[in-house]
């Protein structure tokens, strides 16, 4: 069976190019990126090359200010936990993020509580936006940090970034994103945006797992997070993942010279199943925002039908998609950002997110829309999900 994979949010395949890139790294080029011999060195440009190439994906200045990390995950938690730390005692112990956030973020806000830090967690509007005039009010005389994605990984709203940031720059407070989800389809240049520090994941743009980076802007205050050797010009310890960081840079590279022709195709194909399933399916909600919203994201309440239910059945037809849902101990739990829309928990649990990327085409968005149309009609009419 051909699959359709319509879960690009959890991870894109490795570009044909990148793999090519990363070869030689992983077979004859294996030195140690700190030998300061031939072997040391041929790695060493290799690396120096990828950060020219993420810097230049976002807009960086300055290469120097790329730090390579072993994800998102850590790249969030370096931002962080490395401001709190080096900021604490200088300038106050106040946080700003929003209840929405990937649990990089948010479990890392909730671990700083537990260590004297004081966190608001915004809340958002039926689709997914802060305010900003609440975001100005939360501000305190001891606030150091927000931390405010960019992108929603479930719903796919944008944030208004650049005004987050200039609300914090006028209060002197550092400002952090996850641009996790933005990378690859969105335009992201941190001058721009005018953040201090920014989150990638080179998995989510064709990339390899297990590397990512943070952009870190010059003169940011922040406590390193791995400790040990002197890589990453003393900020992140521990002998570089060559081949991952030369695919991530390739990734980026290829990145900023598609990004204006994937978005527009990818936009085109997430219309035509938006479209699709709004014209063959009855009583079903977007929860997106219309128009703050990333090209390949459609998070879509089926009313009366069970998300996991019809996630299953599309499966076995080969449709690859994912749940509005997280699986804790045996029970569904609807997710906590739709909980945080205000999605009733029954609507919530009839939830799909479909995430479009630059391997779909029209025909498997056409299929899908059959699928889904035939399924929805069949559990609605049998009532086989138990919870709705
Ligand atoms: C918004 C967001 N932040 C962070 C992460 C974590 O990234 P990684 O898988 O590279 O650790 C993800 C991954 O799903 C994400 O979507």
């Amino acid at each position: 069976m051909d699959h359709i994979y319509l879960d690009h949010n959890a991870t894109t395949p490795l570009h044909p190019q990148v793999l090519n890139a990363m070869m030689p790294y992983l077979t004859n080029q294996f030195g140690n990126g700190s030998s300061i011999h031939f072997y040391g060195r041929q790695v060493r440009s290799a690396i120096d090359k990828a950060r020219e190439q993420v810097a230049n994906l976002i807009g960086a200045q300055n290469p120097s200010e790329i730090v390579f990390t072993s994800g998102g995950t850590e790249s969030d938690n370096h931002a962080i936990k490395g401001v709190a730390l080096r900021q604490k005692n200088l300038l106050g112990n106040h946080i700003i993020t929003t209840a929405v956030e990937h649990s990089a973020v948010l479990h890392t806000c909730e671990y700083l509580e537990k260590h004297g830090f004081e966190v608001t967690y915004l809340p958002v509007d039926r689709h997914g936006l802060i305010s900003l005039n609440q975001f100005q009010e939360t501000i305190q005389e001891n606030t150091i940090l927000t931390s405010i994605m960019y992108v929603n990984n479930e719903i796919g709203t944008i944030q208004s970034m650049t005004n987050i940031c200039s609300i914090a720059q006028d209060r002197n407070i550092t400002v952090h994103t996850d641009a996790v989800q933005a990378i690859g389809k969105i335009p992201v240049d941190v001058e721009d945006l005018g953040v201090n520090l920014l989150s990638l994941s080179a998995h989510k743009f064709y990339g390899p797992k297990g590397v990512g980076a943070n952009y870190v802007r010059r003169r940011t205050r922040l406590d390193n997070f791995v400790h040990g050797g002197a890589q990453e010009q003393n900020r992140r310890a521990g002998t570089e993942n060559i081949a991952a960081i030369v695919g991530m840079g390739e990734a980026a590279e290829i990145a900023t010279r598609d990004l204006q022709k994937n978005s527009d195709g990818i936009t085109k194909l997430t219309n035509r199943l938006r479209n699709g399933l709004k014209g063959k399916i009855e009583d079903i909600c977007e929860n997106g925002h219309s128009k703050y919203i990333d090209p390949g994201t459609l998070s879509i309440s089926f009313k009366s039908v069970s998300g996991e239910m019809l996630l299953m059945r599309l499966d076995m037809e080969g449709i690859c998609a994912s749940s509005g849902s997280a699986c804790a101990s045996g029970s569904v739990e609807p997710s906590h950002v739709l909980a945080k829309l205000g999605l009733p928990p029954e609507v919530a649990q009839s939830t799909v997110r479909f995430s479009v990327g630059i391997t779909n085409t029209e025909e498997q968005i056409d299929e899908t829309i059959q699928k889904v149309t035939e399924i929805v009609a069949e559990l609605r009419s049998t009532r086989n999900s138990s919870w709705v």
